[in-house]
């Protein structure tokens, strides 16, 4: 399912996305790509399930949800679907050892369009104990991006899984 939005010409698309709780939504998605900010930095911290439990106001603006729309919800809620699973998979396992994970991330905004991120994520410990997760993003180089974009495609996204 592809067409042109008249106004615009960009190309849009329908696509069922699922999670790997089992639900699933239908999401528009667009070729359209936000630059990252300059001098920005997106912060968001989840629970240990990875649940939204803080955003600050860059990864409001960035992702066109509200504040009130993000916390509580999956932090997948910005999964692009050109993201190969395989690449949330090490995230997963690097964080809950302890360590801290690195990586170059496609999210999908409210409004379908995306945004590149580089992204570290790191847990929180009170106690010795993991009590969640914090991920600080930064503006991505373009070379990176164009080399990430190519390493996911090659891995097929995360409906090949
Ligand atoms: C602190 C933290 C930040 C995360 N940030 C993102 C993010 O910006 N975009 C994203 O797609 N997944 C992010 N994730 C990974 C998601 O929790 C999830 O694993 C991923 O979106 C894949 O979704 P799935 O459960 O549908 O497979 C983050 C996880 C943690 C713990």
């Amino acid at each position: 399912m592809s067409g042109s939005a008249a106004a615009t010409g960009e190309v849009v698309r329908e696509q069922l996305l699922t999670y790997q709780d089992g639900s699933e939504r239908l999401a528009t998605i667009s070729d359209r790509e936000i630059p990252f900010p300059d001098g920005r930095l997106i912060v968001s911290r989840t629970d240990t399930a990875g649940v939204i439990t803080h955003v600050n106001a860059a990864f409001v603006e960035m992702s066109g949800y509200s504040e009130a729309e993000l916390i509580g919800q999956p932090h997948s809620i910005l999964r692009h679907p050109d993201m190969p699973a395989a690449a949330f998979q090490d995230l997963w396992e690097t964080i809950r050892a302890g360590n801290k994970w690195h990586g170059y991330v496609k999210n999908l905004r409210k409004d379908g369009a995306c945004y590149w991120v580089y992204a570290t994520v790191i847990a929180n410990l009170r106690h010795g104990e993991v009590v969640g997760y914090t991920s600080v993003r930064r503006k991505p180089s373009r070379r990176r991006v164009e080399e990430s974009a190519r390493s996911y495609a090659a891995m097929g996204g995360a409906q090949a899984t």
